[in-house]
């Protein structure tokens, strides 16, 4: 697809929900500037359990419609997305791309304890990156990998902290903790936002990492060598879509968010 990027557009960033939500907020935070449009696709979500092809063609689509949108540049706020589809997009889209990838790298540069934990998604762990990356650092430490089915759906919902959504965090986590895991990398956006729990249960000692704000500082040099990072001096705006219905995911993503904010309907891509 044919695009033309002037600085002043926009940034598209999307997420199989409202766990890019996570990523968003970095960048926010990275390019308070920049306009920001996000799309939940939480009709589809949990990506994390579904076949490839079909992450495959709603990131494509999404991004299609991210573009239509003028975006000028697209952040892939999930790490299955990620997996499942960032070579074809990269391939098939000529705006920068950047991604996410469970931050093994720091992690295993960390650890005192040569035991690092892995939260993730079934299918980032399956992935052929992910088998990469644990092939990559695996001789150097212990890397123990955990999917965790149910903590999305707990996010989708906005229910963070109730006596269920503990009891998945414990019951995902004591296994690492009992193999003398110091630090434990968050590989999916949803889960930054349990973080505070994360932290609680796995207790101070513990490091947990959330690569959201590296991939927005990512983001911010890719724009740069593209001469594309806005020269605005307003504050940025954001703009929500959901292929929920948007009456249910607005007061999710408005907690989430922080702030009472619209959210539209994104039109029926394929
Ligand atoms: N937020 C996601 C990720 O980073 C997707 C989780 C899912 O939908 O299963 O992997």
């Amino acid at each position: 697809m044919k695009t033309s990027n002037p600085p002043e557009n926009p940034i598209g960033v999307f997420d199989s929900g409202v766990g890019g939500l996570s990523v968003l907020r970095e960048i926010r935070h990275e390019l308070p500037g920049e306009d920001l449009l996000y799309v939940a696709d939480s009709a589809h979500a949990p990506y994390g359990d579904k076949p490839r092809q079909m992450i495959e063609s709603r990131s494509i689509a999404i991004v299609e419609f991210l573009l239509s949108q003028h975006a000028k540049a697209i952040v892939v706020a999930c790490n299955t997305a990620t997996g499942a589809a960032v070579e074809t997009l990269r391939a098939r889209f000529s705006v920068p791309i950047v991604a996410m990838e469970p931050a093994v790298k720091p992690a295993a540069k960390g650890t005192k304890s040569g035991v690092i934990g892995v939260l993730a998604t079934g299918g980032t762990l399956g992935s052929d990156n992910f088998v990469k990356l644990h092939e990559r650092f695996g001789a150097e430490v212990n890397i123990l990998v955990q999917a965790c089915p149910g903590l999305v759906e707990q996010v989708e919902a906005g229910d963070l902290s109730s006596d269920k959504t503990r009891a998945l965090i414990k019951k995902y986590l004591e296994p690492l903790l009992a193999q003398q895991a110091d630090t434990i990398v968050l590989g999916c956006t949803h889960y930054p936002f349990l973080a505070p729990f994360i932290q609680e249960i796995a207790g101070p000692s513990v490091v947990i990492i959330d690569p959201a704000a590296a991939v927005a500082r990512e983001l911010r040099r890719r724009l740069a060598n593209a001469g594309l990072l806005s020269v605005e001096s307003r504050a940025g705006t954001e703009r929500f879509w959901t292929s929920a219905k948007p009456d249910k995911a607005q007061p999710v993503i408005s907690q989430l968010w922080k702030v009472d904010i619209k959210v539209s309907s994104l039109p029926n891509l394929v």
